[in-house]
């Protein structure tokens, strides 16, 4: 059976930075579902489209092609915001549902990481992780991993960011942020990167053996 792991998380709990990980030490493709929001917000925005645009926004969602993923502006602090915006949009999620369940429906298995994986599009998964740290934590992580591309803000802001994410991933309606009732819980609070893969290998090695 192939090897799907899902993998959610808070903004930036280290779910990225594990999945990349897990990918690479079982030869897994890895996909970051977070792009694909980041970059439907970022065609809308290049459009001069309105991120509230439900009907538009299903639309590029659609459109979307994978080459439209590489673009480093995805990174940037604002794109996360815009992509929480258009995440709620049901029609985009529907959009989006399709390519994510194609990819995680490789015969190779797959590691995808977001914020609806145990959940919604793969609910079936071997193994299922919620990657969780303090906001406080998460806000320094993402401080000083935008300062480390030039990216100015203070951390009063990306902590004020972080709880705002939080709240609107959390509340929304459509596929909101929250555990599978399956998922094994890893606050990386006080792991470095190391120490949560060495956690999270463990899980996935006793999946295996059953
Ligand atoms: O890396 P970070 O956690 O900051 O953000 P991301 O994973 O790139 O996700 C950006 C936004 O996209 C999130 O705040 C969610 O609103 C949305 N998202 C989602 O709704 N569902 C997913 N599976 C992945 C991301
Ligand atoms: O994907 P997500 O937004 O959840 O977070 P990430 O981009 O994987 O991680 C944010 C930053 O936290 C990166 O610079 C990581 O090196 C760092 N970090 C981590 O990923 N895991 C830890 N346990 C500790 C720090």
């Amino acid at each position: 059976m192939p090897l799907l792991i899902a993998i959610d998380g808070p903004a930036a709990s280290g779910k990225g930075t594990l999945a990349r990980r897990l990918a690479l030490h079982y030869g897994l493709p890895h996909l970051d579902t977070g792009l694909l929001y980041r970059a439907v917000a970022l065609q809308m925005l290049d459009a001069g489209i309105d991120l509230g645009d439900r009907a538009e926004a299903g639309r590029v969602a659609s459109n979307l092609v994978a080459d439209q993923l590489a673009d480093p502006r995805l990174r940037e602090r604002a794109m996360g915001e815009a992509a929480s915006r258009v995440s709620g949009i049901p029609e985009v999620r529907a959009a989006l549902l399709s390519w994510q369940r194609r990819f995680a429906a490789g015969e190779a298995g797959a590691v995808l990481d977001g914020r609806d994986i145990g959940t919604v599009i793969c609910p079936d998964a071997r193994v299922k992780l919620f990657v969780t740290a303090s906001p406080e934590e998460r806000a320094r992580r993402r401080h000083s991993e935008l300062a480390g591309r030039g990216e100015e803000t203070t951390l009063a802001a990306i902590l004020a960011d972080i709880r705002a994410r939080d709240e609107r991933d959390s509340s929304r309606s459509a596929a909101p942020l929250r555990a599978a009732e399956d998922a094994v819980r890893i606050d990386t609070t006080e792991l470095d990167a190391d120490e949560a893969f060495a956690v999270a290998r463990d899980v996935v090695e006793r999946a295996r053996e059953h």
